[in-house]
């Protein structure tokens, strides 16, 4: 049963588990009766290093000693370096730095009518975005995700957002008018049950904003720093975007978002035209830069790759031997689905109650989300658990 008093004090936008989670070290959670657990969620996306990493603590500890904050007033060294870093991960650049996902695609749109204010003589301003994608919770992000169970009961959202299915280049194509400025996608949706944007789809879109004049936006969120066998995900399609969001991997545990604005926009915010008091503090961009220290010297984004392959050939061989009700797997590096026939809600259960945990998402799906450190061993003891668990749900009708 969980503490009473989660009830009694939280406000109730989440319905978790009987389970409290006490601590964490490289691919396990123990929880507070002792139990351990094989966290193929990573916080959902988050802790891509694994939890506790020592060097990632030092770094934190030592900055801590040394300042936390200073605001946004004063250049911050380990601002500097951190964006360095990742513009050469990216391409030439600047980076501006928020506190989380929404955040930073909240400053992607900003970014968006700012141009459209700045540039266009019709000041165009709507984002063309993929159905089924999921962009956060703040009202400028959630404008921006289709879905109905998201948005309602937050109406009336901001204007200005129309959308289109994933992957369908003609769709998109049809909904441009003289007042678009945008194309906003992620290159995998995460919350959207794992769908990844094709090659050829994301190369379609490049080539609609450059006939239209329009921003190709993405939002990498879930799918960047690693996790899907490229530093982030759109990069296997070899195109070029304007603006990128990213967060969750970045800090890996420590909150962090920003956003990449290619060199032609890099001096499009002015002093004064956006900020937050806490983005990219000492605290947090040594935490990234930690964060990206051990993502460079284990080699982990090529690592991912190879081990989201054999991990999702272990995925295939059980929905061969359970036909009626695997329905399908899919995704790619570290960030994988099997997509079930019916609701996993019970599937996700017995996973946990033999020690593995994992995420839903939407239309049956179940997310495999291991740190990107994780061991051939731990994957395989995920398998197995997860065919335990298929066993047990043969035993009953499914629900
Ligand atoms: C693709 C994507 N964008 C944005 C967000 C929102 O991020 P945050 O929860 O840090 O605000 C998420 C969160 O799941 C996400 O998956």
């Amino acid at each position: 049963m969980i503490n009473p008093e989660h009830n009694q004090y939280l406000v109730s936008n989440y319905a978790p588990p009987p389970l409290e989670i006490i601590s964490g070290k490289g691919s396990y959670l123990w929880d507070s009766k002792g139990s351990k657990f094989l966290d193929f969620t990573s916080g959902i996306a988050v802790t891509n290093i694994g939890h506790t990493n020592s060097h990632w603590v030092d770094s934190v500890k030592k900055q801590i000693n040394e300042l936390v904050h200073c605001s946004n007033l004063f250049s911050i060294p380990q601002q500097v370096k951190l964006a360095k870093r990742i513009v050469e991960k990216i391409g030439p650049g600047k980076m501006l730095f928020c506190n989380s996902g929404a955040e930073a695609n909240e400053a992607l749109i900003k970014f968006s009518r700012l141009v459209g204010n700045k540039t266009t003589e019709n000041n165009r301003f709507k984002l063309l975005v993929a159905e089924n994608g999921f962009h956060g919770r703040t009202m400028g992000a959630l404008s921006a995700t289709s879905s109905p169970k998201y948005r309602m009961g937050f109406e009336p959202l901001l204007e200005g957002f129309e959308f289109a299915p994933l992957n369908n280049i003609e769709a998109f194509k049809s909904k441009i008018d003289k007042q678009t400025i945008g194309i906003m996608v992620e290159s995998i949706q995460g919350e959207g049950g794992i769908r990844v944007a094709s090659d050829e789809f994301l190369l379609g879109i490049e080539e609609l904003c450059k006939e239209n004049g329009l921003l190709l936006l993405l939002d990498e969120v879930q799918a960047g720093i690693g996790r899907t066998g490229e530093f982030l995900g759109y990069q296997k399609s070899g195109i070029t975007p304007d603006a990128i969001a990213i967060a969750k991997g970045l800090g890996s545990g420590f909150p962090i978002g920003g956003i990449w604005l290619a060199e032609k926009w890099g001096n499009i915010f002015q002093p004064g035209s956006h900020g937050t008091t806490f983005g990219g503090s000492p605290l947090a961009c040594s935490a990234a830069n930690a964060v990206l220290d051990i993502i460079e010297n284990e080699n982990l984004v090529d690592s991912a790759k190879e081990k989201g392959s054999v991990f999702a050939k272990g995925l295939m061989n059980l929905k061969n031997n359970y036909p009626n009700h695997i329905d399908e797997i899919r995704g790619r590096g570290l960030m994988l689905a099997m997509v079930m026939k019916a609701p996993p809600t019970s599937l996700i259960e017995n996973m946990r109650d033999l020690g593995l945990l994992v995420v839903g998402a939407a239309e049956n799906v179940i997310r495999f989300l291991p740190p990107l450190t994780v061991s051939e061993s731990e994957m395989n003891d995920a398998l197995r658990i997860t065919e335990a668990a298929l066993q047990k749900l043969c035993q009953k009708p499914i629900k």
